[in-house]
C-alpha cells in the first residue's frame, strides 16, 4: 500500500472545499488549488466556515479546527503538488478541462504517486488514459456534503491497480468515510439509482399523479426517505440532474433513461432548485 501524507486537492469549489477540509481533518498535508487567488481564498473560507460548525456543534475542539487549519495551504499553482502522495481532481464536469488538468499534474507528480478523480459521471478509464500510469488512477467519488455523508465510491477503471484501491480506500477510512468498489459504469453505482427515480418523479408530476410536494410526502411516509426525490432534486440541483440523465442515456443506449421532458423544460427556464431559489419547491434567497 502507499504510504499517503499530503494531498492535493484541485478545484476549491463545493466538493474541492469539503473535501480538503475532511482530509485536513483527518491529518493530512493539504494544498488546495484553484485558478485564480480569490477562487482559492473562497475554498479556504469555506473550509473554515466549514470547521466553525463543527466547532459551534461541540464536534470539534477550537485546537483541533486550528490544526486542521494549519494543515491547509492555497494556492493557484499545480507545480506545488510535486510532493503530493495522492491528487484528487474536484474542477468543474468537462472531460476537456480535467483532461488538461491531469496532463498537468502528471508532469510534475512523482511515478509514484496515485491520482484520482471526483467526478460524477466521466469515465474513470478515459480519464486515466491521459496520464502516463493509468495504474495509479481512480475515481474517488464523494457526496455533498462531503464533511456530513460518509459515502465514497471507488471507481476502478480498467487498469486500475490493487495497490491504487486499497490505498483509497485507506484513504477514505481515514478520513471517516465508508469506501466502496464500484466498476466504472456510467453513473457508477448512486446515481445509476438515485437519478433515474429522481427522474420518475418528475415524470409523475407531469402526469398529474400527484403534485410535487404530495411526491415528496408519497416518498418519505412510504419509503421512508429522509427527503422526497423532487426536494433532493432541488438540493443537486436540476441542471446537474439533466446532465446526469444524458449521460446514462447517451452512455448505456437505454430509452429507459430518457430525461423528463418536464426536467429539461424547468433547466431551460433556469428553474434550477435551490441555487435559483425555485425548482419543484420555493426557497428563501
Ligand atoms: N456538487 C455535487 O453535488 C457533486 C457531488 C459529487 C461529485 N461532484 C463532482 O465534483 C466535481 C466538482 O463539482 P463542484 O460541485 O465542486 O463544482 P464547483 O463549480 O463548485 O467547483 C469547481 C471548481 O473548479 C475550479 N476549476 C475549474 N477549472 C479549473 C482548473 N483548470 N484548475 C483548477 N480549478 C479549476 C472552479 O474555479 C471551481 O472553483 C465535478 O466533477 C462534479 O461532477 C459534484
Amino acid at each position: 500500500m502507499t504510504t499517503i501524507s499530503t494531498i492535493g486537492v484541485i478545484g476549491a469549489g463545493t466538493m474541492g472545499a469539503g473535501i480538503a477540509q475532511v482530509a485536513a481533518s483527518a491529518g493530512y498535508q493539504v494544498a488546495l488549488i484553484d485558478t485564480t487567488d480569490e477562487l482559492v481564498q473562497h475554498g479556504v473560507d469555506k473550509v473554515d466556515a466549514g470547521l466553525q460548525r463543527l466547532v459551534d456543534k461541540n464536534a470539534l475542539t477550537t485546537n483541533d479546527r486550528d490544526a486542521a487549519r494549519s494543515r491547509i495551504s492555497g494556492s493557484v499553482d499545480v507545480p506545488s503538488l510535486r510532493n503530493a502522495n495522492l491528487v484528487i481532481e474536484a474542477v468543474i464536469e468537462s472531460l476537456d478541462i480535467k483532461r488538461a488538468v491531469f496532463a498537468e499534474v502528471d508532469r510534475v507528480v512523482s511515478k509514484c504517486a496515485i491520482l484520482a478523480s471526483n467526478t460524477s459521471s466521466i469515465s474513470i478509464t478515459a480519464l486515466a488514459a491521459c496520464v502516463s500510469h493509468p495504474e495509479r488512477f481512480a475515481g474517488m467519488h464523494f457526496f455533498n456534503p462531503v464533511p456530513v455523508l460518509p459515502l465514497v465510491e471507488v471507481v476502478c477503471g480498467l487498469q486500475t491497480d490493487d495497490d491504487t484501491v486499497v490505498t483509497i480506500q485507506k484513504v477514505a477510512r481515514t478520513m471517516g468515510k465508508t469506501p466502496i468498489a464500484v466498476a466504472d459504469m456510467p453513473g457508477f453505482a448512486a446515481n445509476r439509482i438515485l437519478v433515474p427515480m429522481i427522474n420518475e418523479a418528475i415524470f409523475a408530476v407531469a402526469d398529474g399523479v400527484a403534485s410535487a410536494v404530495d411526491i415528496d410526502e408519497v416518498m418519505k411516509l412510504g419509503a421512508s426517505h429522509q427527503m422526497g426525490p423532487l426536494a433532493l432534486a432541488d438540493l443537486i440541483g436540476l441542471d446537474v440532474c439533466l446532465h446526469i440523465m444524458e449521460v446514462l442515456h447517451q452512455d448505456f443506449g437505454d430509452d429507459k433513461y430518457r430525461p423528463a421532458p418536464l426536467l429539461r423544460q424547468m433547466v431551460a427556464a433556469g428553474l434550477l432548485g435551490r441555487k435559483s431559489g425555485i425548482g419543484f419547491h420555493q426557497y428563501d434567497s
